[in-house]
């Protein structure tokens, strides 16, 4: 195994935070739950599914679900671990090209889903464009993270489906990115996409987002590229 390779994807040591902490201002205390395997138990308390997405992850976050794909360049289960956990899968594979994309949708259509119930993307190093201590935000960034959001968000079941994902550096400076961020989370709000923002200065100075997927929601995104 090369060393350098990430192995702890949203459970690793004690210095790091996991899915819920980063997350855990986007739970609402009304929804009663505080972890992912609660919410997963909630669902299937009311009959409905826990089918999970964790992009740029291996799905290790959560124990309590009904299927776990992960995607993600690197597999380390060994062929007896991947027996042994049925309802978990791992694509292995480059999310910024298109063919990884068909593979989920096959996926999806395969097992008769009509979509994610849960997507979580918090991808770190990938999405942070840092050289030395200069910060290089790059236009091009910001399109390919909006075209995989869309991507994303068109594979969220329609049940209640969930989006939790950690923003790139919009503009590059944390003020900047707040105020993009409300630019843009009014013209979600307006095209009638359940979301909500946390822009607290965290540890690692990331804004996070959830989306919330209902029969009522919008079929897309609106086009965020319009107004930056
Ligand atoms: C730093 S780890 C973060 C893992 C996990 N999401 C977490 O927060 O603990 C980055 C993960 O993203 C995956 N990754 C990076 N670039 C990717 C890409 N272009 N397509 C798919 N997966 C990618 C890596 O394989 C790795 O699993």
């Amino acid at each position: 195994m090369e060393p350098h390779l990430w192995k702890y994807d949203g459970k690793y040591g004690v210095d790091s935070l996991s899915y819920e902490e980063s997350f855990k201002y986007l739970f609402n205390p009304e929804e009663g739950f505080q972890d992912f395997n609660q919410w997963a138990q909630q669902r299937r308390f009311v009959g409905r599914s826990a089918h999970i997405m964790d992009l740029m992850g291996r799905g290790d976050f959560m124990e309590d679900y009904d299927s776990m794909l992960g995607i993600a360049l690197t597999e380390f289960r060994s062929q007896e671990e991947r027996a042994a956990q049925k309802n978990k899968k791992i694509i292995v594979g480059n999310l910024y090209q298109g063919k990884i994309w068909g593979k989920i949708k096959k996926y999806l259509t395969e097992r008769n889903f009509s979509g994610f119930d849960l997507i979580v993307c918090r991808p770190l190093g990938p999405f942070v464009h840092k050289a030395g201590f200069e910060c290089k935000f790059r236009q091009e960034y910001l399109e390919i993270y909006f075209k995989l959001l869309q991507r994303a968000y068109n594979l969220l079941s329609p049940d209640n489906g969930i989006i939790l994902t950690e923003l790139p550096e919009f503009k590059g400076r944390q003020e900047l990115d707040k105020a993009f961020c409300s630019v843009w989370m009014e013209k979600l709000e307006c095209a009638g996409v359940k979301v909500k923002f946390d822009c607290r200065e965290q540890d690692r100075g990331s804004i996070c987002i959830r989306m919330d997927k209902s029969s009522a929601s919008p079929q897309d995104l609106p086009d965020v590229m319009a107004s930056v």
